[in-house]
């Protein structure tokens, strides 16, 4: 390639999930397909510069939020080394990689998703930018391949490319893959359109169990084939509910989703107990909230205690007074983040 150096920028949100991902296989496949919601607010901005070098090697720099940043080198390194053969000028740059989060860095929001799309767009641009023969490319090549790669950071990175609705993994009852998200395409109902989450910070602590861990818990697990099962038929019953608006059904599926993910958790060897006292405690108030005024409000979680508070946007007014009333007491500092289903990653 002879273009010497070049910029490109991307932000890219993160998601959070309905049915859950967890469990892989070698290469990053995952062990069931999952669904999410794309997030908007909560996003990284990455910007990646290049500059031709001599040797064969990786060559890289991060700055994380104005500052030189060490710690997510082994990361981006293990990164590179896995998308090599697919992205074959990885070894003629240098790269800057500056990158910054819009959420509180120590929030306990994983940023691996949001960071890792973002850094594997700016990739895709660069290969775009590089690229000497003109031969179209399909529609498609750009976000999925932008997938791909972003599948082989983070797992659910795969879900954040593109919005609203995205799968991830082979199901019976969708056109997807295990190796890329792919949006679902279906005609929402306008139930679950615009869809709020707020997003309850009870821990900011690290993650007590990093995700790489926890998938590893799934092999030889005693009730992964049933668990695996369980996510398929999941899928395809919150397919029909996100084009039929039965919210009592999402409701069911979402929340069951988020506490078989942490019985997964507390049933693998070892065993750990990622929710809080104040998950719980607020987990409840849900329920009765959702009792006592026919709300279709409802939780999810990911590896953490923090709880994602789903509902419609008709309701958003409630729900939002019940959660300054009743569930900020439960977040750390009082800090919950206001977020709201997206359309995907932008080119900057
Ligand atoms: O992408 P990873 O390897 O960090 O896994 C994330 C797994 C969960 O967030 C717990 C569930 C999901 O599907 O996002």
């Amino acid at each position: 390639t002879k273009v010497e150096s070049g910029k490109v920028k991307w932000e890219s949100p993160s998601n959070i999930a309905l049915v859950k991902y967890w469990g892989k296989r070698e290469n990053q496949i995952p062990e069931n397909p999952s669904i999410s919601f794309t997030l908007s607010n909560c996003k990284t901005i990455t910007t990646l510069s290049y500059q031709k070098k001599e040797g064969n090697d990786f060559s890289f720099n991060v700055i994380f939020e104005g500052e030189n940043n060490e710690a997510f080198k082994p990361k981006i390194q293990t990164f590179f080394e896995r998308i090599q053969t697919y992205v074959p000028f990885l070894r003629d740059y240098h790269f800057t990689i500056e990158t910054s989060n819009t959420f509180p860095h120590s929030s306990g929001i994983a940023s691996s998703a949001s960071g890792m799309s973002a850094l594997a767009l700016c990739l895709m641009s660069i290969e775009e930018d590089l690229r000497t023969d003109h031969s179209d490319h399909s529609e498609d090549y750009f976000s999925q391949k932008a997938s791909f790669l972003a599948r082989l950071g983070s797992g659910s990175a795969c879900r954040s490319i593109e919005g609203e609705l995205v799968v991830w993994g082979n199901n019976e009852s969708t056109e997807s893959s295990d190796l890329f998200g792919v949006r679902f395409t279906e005609d929402t109902h306008s139930n679950f359109r615009d869809y709020q989450d707020a997003i309850l910070l009870v821990d900011k602590g690290e993650k007590q169990v990093s995700s790489t861990v926890g998938h590893k818990l799934m092999f030889g697990h005693p009730f992964a084939e049933k668990r695996f099962e369980q996510a398929h038929e999941n899928l395809s019953e919150l397919k029909d509910v996100l084009i039929s608006g039965n919210f009592k059904r999402f409701i069911e599926i979402v929340e069951s989703e988020a506490l078989t993910l942490h019985a997964m958790m507390m049933t693998s060897m070892p065993y750990f107990i990622l929710m809080k006292p104040n998950t719980l405690q607020i987990i409840n108030k849900i329920w009765k909230f959702r009792a006592e005024t026919g709300s279709n409000i409802c939780f999810t979680l990911d590896a953490g205690a923090n709880v994602h508070v789903l509902f419609p946007k008709a309701e958003a007014d409630k729900v939002y007074e019940f959660i300054k009333t009743e569930l900020v007491a439960y977040c750390q500092n009082g800090h919950y983040i206001c977020d709201t289903v997206g359309k995907g990653a932008k080119k900057l």
